[in-house]
């Protein structure tokens, strides 16, 4: 249930704990392990990303609850694409199911939706569901629910290099012009500012590794690796991750 890198057994924790004036502003989460939750039950892959999806539900609200700002959230990836082509679909849909369901709610609870990667790419139906729900949502002012949806960072950076290149060959930058504010201003998190860099980031089911996700942005973010598969993964949990990340000193190169 508790991370790994949490070396001390410590076999729960006091939420209470939590400060609430240190609560991570932007927390971004690689939701990894549907497909091992519905094998241990001898269900098909598809049955835990269902599951999945009912923890973005808790999740979101919870993570609203304590007043983060942004969630984002890793819910496909441009390499997920080499996947059987039945679980694809089954992803593409999801979207759709979502939303038409957990929409009222995420207007009651103010919390707007909004989409990072390649859009276009992803099937008609699904391109529809997320636009809709991003104009649904637009008016709420509370935190973002971010979803990262056929998003690479490597690619992310890729594009971001092709805008500052064909600024420069237009004479409208100087080479020794760019600077991270640049890079920061060309990629998908932009708009996100002053949030685009996520404070804590999260993978569930006891992987340790970044898959692609927000490359140049967790430059300094706090990682916090949970041993839980994301179908199980509790409030409890995202409460025990803020807790890890609020013991932890950043220092952002300096000192403290
Ligand atoms: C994460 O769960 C969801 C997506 C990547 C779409 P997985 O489908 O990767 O589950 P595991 O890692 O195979 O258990
Ligand atoms: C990362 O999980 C992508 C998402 C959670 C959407 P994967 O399951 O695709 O990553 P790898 O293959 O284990 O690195
Ligand atoms: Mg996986």
């Amino acid at each position: 249930m508790f991370s790994k890198s949490n070396k001390e057994d410590k076999n729960t924790i006091d939420t209470t704990q939590i400060l609430n004036d240190n609560i991570p502003k932007h927390v971004a989460i690689i939701m990894d392990g549907n497909g091992r939750w519905a094998q241990k039950r001898h269900l098909p892959r598809i049955a835990g990303h269902r599951e999945g999806m009912n923890t973005v539900k808790k999740i979101t609200i919870s993570a609203s609850n304590l007043g983060v700002k942004v969630l984002t959230l890793y819910a496909f990836s441009t390499e997920n694409w080499k996947r059987p082509s039945g679980e694809v679909s089954f992803l593409m849909h999801l979207p759709g199911d979502f939303f038409d369901t957990f929409v009222p709610d995420l207007i009651k609870a103010n919390v707007k939706v909004k989409v990072m990667g390649y859009i276009d790419q992803l099937p008609d139906f699904t391109q529809k569901a997320v636009k809709k729900a991003i104009a649904d949502t637009a008016k709420c002012t509370g935190m973002i629910l971010n979803f990262a949806l056929n998003y690479g960072g490597r690619a992310e950076i890729v594009t971001a290099v092709q805008k500052i290149a064909e600024k420069v060959s237009q004479n409208d930058l100087k080479p020794d012009e760019i600077s991270e504010e640049t890079i920061n201003s060309s990629l998908m998190t932009a708009d996100l500012k002053p949030f685009s860099d996520p404070d804590l980031l999260i993978r569930t089911s006891g992987e340790e590794r970044i898959s692609n996700f927000l490359l140049w942005q967790i430059a300094y973010s706090e990682l916090v690796f949970s041993d839980q598969l994301w179908p199980d993964f509790s409030d409890t949990t995202l409460k025990d991750c803020i807790y890890q990340y609020q013991q932890r000193n950043r220092r952002f190169g300096g000192l403290k």
